[in-house]
């Protein structure tokens, strides 16, 4: 089996370490009992999830005489509110859990931003640890502290950043996460590649159809290499004041894309897929990169079985949905434009520019259609 491996987070006093395991799941009781955790552990989860992995964990706990309390709840984007938070706080006040109680965020990125964010405001804060389980949570939410829920007027609207004890990730919960939500994580993957590591891209590139079959040793590497990059990033601006912006690549369109979808017609990572392929066409059109950089993150992005093509031929509404965006800073839209792979600047985008260049994608994707129907 694929060795382990450990990625440490650096973040002063709120250090801590990914470790990336397969098997781990099953080690977890002792895992536990090795830190030293007594008493109550809350298990957040929803019922996917739970229908695969919270009843061998739940016995595992109470075997080792931990008083484990699970907090199922509804799967989906949808239960990322303030009231999913307001009951987990119930739970855990009428379980009288204490200052020192532990949660356990186990699932994808909902789970994970609802339990750090009930975490960070239960009695001023109690730890918790991430145990995710889909590839966008591996190698995305479940590492730098995000947490929060969303508000009918925006997406994450409310929040903290609050950092978890560790992330504990078993690559072998992959292999029950359906495709499109697999394909979706590979997204987040190659944006670490074009942000950050060209060596990584090309390893992306040669390794992309072991990728889809979700080779375990492949998988492994991938995860760690993302969480390195996310790490690191993280480490240099927690708070994401400057530097942790690169990490938006691909998601001012991909984000406004989604918005326009509705939340349901793209899931976030089809959603990035196709912002990464935009965007970086857009950095072209403004001379940041050339041709060949665009067609490389193209081809790879369709590699991965994802869409290169935008949802909406609206110029007005993706510009619109693009300022609804939370990165928008005094109503300017700052993009982040790859210059080479493994090279992005920031930079702020005018609404001309924008209007001028979308109508050539809505053209391009017509003369593509026609060539591939001859
Ligand atoms: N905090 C951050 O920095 C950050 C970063 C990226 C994304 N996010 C957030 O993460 C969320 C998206 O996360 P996601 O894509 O993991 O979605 P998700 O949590 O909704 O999970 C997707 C689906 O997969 C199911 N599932 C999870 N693990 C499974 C497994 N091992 N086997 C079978 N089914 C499984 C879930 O039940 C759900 O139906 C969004 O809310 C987004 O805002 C946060
Ligand atoms: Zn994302």
């Amino acid at each position: 089996m694929t060795q382990g491996v450990t990625v440490p987070v650096s973040l002063g006093e709120r250090s801590y370490d990914i470790e990336i395991r397969p098997g781990l799941l099953e080690t977890l009781g002792a895992r536990l009992k090795s830190l030293g955790v007594k008493g109550k552990v809350g298990v957040v989860t929803d019922r996917h999830v739970a229908r695969h992995y919270a009843k061998a964990l739940l016995g595992m706990l109470r075997n080792l005489d931990l008083d484990a309390v699970p907090i199922v709840l509804a799967p989906g984007e949808q239960s990322k509110t303030l009231k999913s938070v307001e009951h987990i706080l119930d739970i855990l006040a009428r379980h009288r859990f204490e200052r020192t109680s532990l949660l356990l965020a186990l699932g994808g990125g909902v789970i994970g931003d609802l339990t750090g964010f009930a975490a960070s405001i239960y009695q001023r804060g109690i730890p918790f640890i991430q145990i995710p389980t889909t590839l966008v949570a591996q190698v995305d939410s479940s590492v730098g502290g995000k947490t929060g829920v969303d508000h009918r007027l925006g997406k994450n609207l409310i929040g903290t950043f609050y950092q978890p004890r560790a992330v504990w990730i078993d690559p072998l919960t992959l292999r029950t996460l359906p495709t499109r939500e697999w394909v979706a994580g590979l997204a987040e993957v190659i944006k670490y590649g074009i942000i950050g590591d060209a060596k990584f891209f090309a390893y992306l590139q040669r390794h992309m159809p072991a990728l889809r079959k979700r080779n375990p040793e492949v998988v492994v590497t991938v995860v760690k290499r993302s969480c390195e990059i996310k790490a690191q990033v993280v480490a240099e601006d927690e708070r994401e004041s400057d530097r942790r912006r690169i990490l938006n690549y691909g998601h001012t369109i991909g984000h406004a894309l989604e918005a326009l979808g509705g939340y349901r017609s793209l899931i976030h990572g089809e959603a990035v897929g196709i912002g990464l392929v935009l965007e970086a066409d857009l950095a072209r059109h403004q001379g940041y990169c050339d041709l060949r950089t665009v067609d490389r993150i193209r081809s790879l992005v369709c590699a991965a079985g994802l869409s290169d093509r935008t949802t909406s031929r609206s110029v007005e509404k993706v510009w619109s949905a693009m300022q609804h965006d939370k990165k928008v800073s005094q109503g300017k839209v700052v993009g982040v434009w790859p210059e080479s792979i493994g090279r992005v600047r920031i930079a702020p985008i005018e609404r001309g520019t924008f209007e001028e260049w979308y109508p050539t994608v809505l053209a391009g994707m017509k003369s593509r259609s026609r060539r591939a129907a001859r």
